[in-house]
């Protein structure tokens, strides 16, 4: 895939290679929302970091405030209590330097695929060649250089989330929010995109914070992975995932990428006496010596799924 031409984001400072770079703080935030019963608390005091360049995954149980969480970060909607800052500044309203992809993509109806990915360009007045490449350029990353004419309800779910992704990326973000952007996705068309966005990430220096369902996709894409309790939903873990990304690609490391996920499980169930993070890399340390040793030699049975599936039979 050719790579996408990625300006800088008004404001944001330069790494060594000339791309921008933004950190999230979020400080004790809290959330709740009005009902016919009063007021219903979604988050509470949630506090965690997304260095610049890091990739965080949020993960917890349905309704317990991942959504809520981005909004907030967004600028879309304000805190009740604490903060979300950006390079250390409160974020108080829409920011040029972060992209959104929602959890259902918010296409425009009556515009087709290209016109979609353009009107945040056209927004920030780009002249209309560079749109035209610009957008080339970003419907070839998602695929859908030959859907460039169609309108969104002529798209499947999949191809809706990733013209969503472009749209998201048009201006060369240096924050990403993407709210379980791969849902709609094939099995394997969202292998491709979870290493896709890795590479994506390698090549612009984006601080992303992705919201998953999916252990083995937090697993394999993240830094670190987040996990909140049920509503109203606060930090229940922050689990660090201690291999480089050549060596969650190589098979043989499924043993200690399966750990670090069923410490991510386990979090999910409720547990309260896991490892802390240096048990755990000193754990994943002995599982990466422990693959010299034959997986018989292991005791690991055949039917060992890595990412702690039950067995269906
Ligand atoms: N604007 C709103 N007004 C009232 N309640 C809201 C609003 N937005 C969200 N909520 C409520 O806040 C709670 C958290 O919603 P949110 O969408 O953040 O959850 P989530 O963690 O993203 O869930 P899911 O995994 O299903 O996407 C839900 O109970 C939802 O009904
Ligand atoms: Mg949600």
């Amino acid at each position: 895939m050719p790579p996408v031409p990625l300006p800088p984001a008004p404001g944001a400072r330069p790494d060594d290679r000339g791309h921008t770079l933004t950190s999230i703080a979020i400080r004790g935030v809290s959330r709740s929302f009005p009902t016919a019963d009063g007021r219903l608390p979604v988050l509470d005091a949630v506090s965690f970091d997304v260095p610049e360049r890091q990739i965080v995954a949020l993960i917890g149980p349905n309704g317990c405030g991942k959504s809520t969480l981005l909004r907030l970060a967004s600028g879309l909607l304000r805190p009740d209590d604490g903060s979300i800052e950006l390079d250390g500044r409160p974020v108080t309203g829409p920011d040029p330097r972060v992209g959104f992809v929602f959890q259902e993509p918010r296409l425009l109806p009556w515009r087709d695929a290209a016109a979609n990915v353009a009107y945040p360009l056209e927004l920030a007045g780009w002249s209309r060649e560079r749109r035209a490449q610009q957008v080339q350029d970003l419907l070839s990353v998602i695929g859908l250089r030959e859907f460039a004419a169609t309108r969104p309800h002529e798209l499947s779910g999949g191809m809706r989330q990733r013209l969503a992704i472009a749209r998201a990326l048009a201006l060369g973000p240096s924050v990403l929010l993407l709210d379980e952007p791969f849902s709609a996705l094939d099995a394997l068309t969202r292998e491709r995109f979870n290493a896709e966005l890795v590479r994506l990430w390698e090549r612009t220096s984006t601080t992303i914070l992705l919201v998953t369902h999916s252990i083995p996709e937090a697993v394999y894409v993240a830094d670190r992975v987040v996990v909140l309790s049920p509503r109203p939903g606060h930090v229940v873990a922050d689990v660090v995932v201690p291999l480089d990304r050549a060596e969650r690609d190589a098979n043989l490391d499924m043993l200690a990428l399966g750990h670090v996920a069923g410490a991510i499980r386990r979090h999910l169930e409720g547990a309260t006496d896991d490892p802390t993070r240096e048990e755990l890399t000193a754990e994943v340390g002995r599982q990466r010596r422990a693959r010299q040793v034959p997986i018989e030699e292991l005791g690991v049975p055949a039917w060992f799924d890595p990412f702690g599936r039950e067995d269906d039979e």
